[in-house]
Formats: C-alpha cells, structure tokens, sequence
C-alpha cells in the first residue's frame, strides 16, 4: 500500500515537470515588448498593422523603431538586424495614437464584437494622417 502511495506520487511529480517545462518552452507570443497589441498576436498580423502604420505616416520603419547601429569597423556586422522590441519617444507617441484609435473605434464603432478591440479599424491611423506625419490642420 505505502509503496503504491510512493509510485502514485513520483507519477504525478513527473507530470508536473513535464507540464512545467512544456510551459516555459511554449512562450505566450512571439513579440518581446508589446503594451497595446495582443500578447498572442499573429506574426502575420502584427506585420501587416506595421506596414498599415508606415503607409499611413509614409515612413520607413525607422521613423519608430531604433535604427541599427552602423559598425563601419566589423564588416561582418555591418548591416546588423534591428531589434524591433526597443522603445524610443516616437513609438511611444505612437502608443498613445494607438490608444486613441483603438478607444474611438472600441467607444463609436464597435458594431462587431467577433473583432478584438485592437484590430478594428473604422477609425484608421489614415483617416488623421493621409500620408503624413504630422496631419494637416485645415
Ligand atoms: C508609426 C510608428 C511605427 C512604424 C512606422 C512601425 N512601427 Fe513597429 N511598432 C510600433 C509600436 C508602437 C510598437 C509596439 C506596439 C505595442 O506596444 O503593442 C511596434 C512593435 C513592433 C514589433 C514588435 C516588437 C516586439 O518584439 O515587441 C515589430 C516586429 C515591429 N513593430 C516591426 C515593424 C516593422 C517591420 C515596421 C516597418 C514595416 C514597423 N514596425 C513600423 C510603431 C511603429
Ligand atoms: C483622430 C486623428 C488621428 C488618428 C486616428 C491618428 N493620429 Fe497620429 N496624430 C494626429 C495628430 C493631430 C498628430 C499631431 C499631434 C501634434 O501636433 O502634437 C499626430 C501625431 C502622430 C505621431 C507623432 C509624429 C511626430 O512627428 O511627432 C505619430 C508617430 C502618430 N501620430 C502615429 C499614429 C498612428 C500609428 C496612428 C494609428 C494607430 C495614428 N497616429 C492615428 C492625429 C491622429
């Protein structure tokens, strides 16, 4: 009996781990620093938001994001990636514009509720901008 009890628990202390590592190795999404977006968001998703973005303000994508650093000295790193996870004052103005659009489109025009908030877009970055970064005022 005591020995059944003992195989009992190493079973389900076995099940614990593996469930605990499948876990961690399984992260929530793909993106590092996103506060607005949805933490699960498709890469496909998020590329085309990003494209939406620059189009609107007709910018490149480092207009908002830390541009790479250029190391003239090391050939080999010379066009190194950029890390789209850093912040900088203009992603964070952008935020804020997120916030805006989403709280128009969230208060005024969610008329489908099968769309998250997020990605609904009666009310668009375009609407304002038309292609620039700063919009017009007359
Ligand atoms: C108008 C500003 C703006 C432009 C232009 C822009 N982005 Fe972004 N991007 C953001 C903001 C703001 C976030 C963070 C969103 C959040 O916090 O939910 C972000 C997040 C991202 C992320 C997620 C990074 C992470 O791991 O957290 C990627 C990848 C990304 N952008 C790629 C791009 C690419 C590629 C382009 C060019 C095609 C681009 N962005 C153009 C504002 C911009
Ligand atoms: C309701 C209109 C409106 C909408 C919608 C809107 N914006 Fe803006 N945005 C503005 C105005 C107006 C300014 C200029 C504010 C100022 O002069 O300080 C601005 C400024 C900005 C700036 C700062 C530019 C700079 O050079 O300082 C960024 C970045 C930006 N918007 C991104 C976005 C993005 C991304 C979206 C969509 C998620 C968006 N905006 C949606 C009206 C809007």
């Amino acid at each position: 009996m005591l020995h059944h009890q003992k195989k009992i628990t190493l079973v389900s202390l076995v099940t614990l781990a593996v469930i605990a590592t499948a876990s961690s190795i399984t992260p929530v999404g793909k993106f590092k620093n996103l506060k607005i977006l949805p933490q699960d968001i498709p890469e496909r998703k998020l590329d085309s938001i990003m494209d939406v973005y620059s189009k609107a303000l007709k910018v490149n994508c480092d207009f908002c994001h830390v541009p790479p650093k250029k190391d003239m000295f090391n050939i080999a790193n010379a066009n190194q990636e950029m890390d789209f996870s850093l912040d900088n004052d203009m992603k964070e103005k952008a935020r804020n514009m997120m916030r805006l659009t989403i709280d128009i489109n969230k208060k005024y025009f969610y008329t489908d509720s099968m769309v998250r908030p997020e990605y609904l877009k009666v009310v668009s970055c375009n609407t304002c901008h038309r292609g620039n970064t700063i919009p017009p005022k007359d």
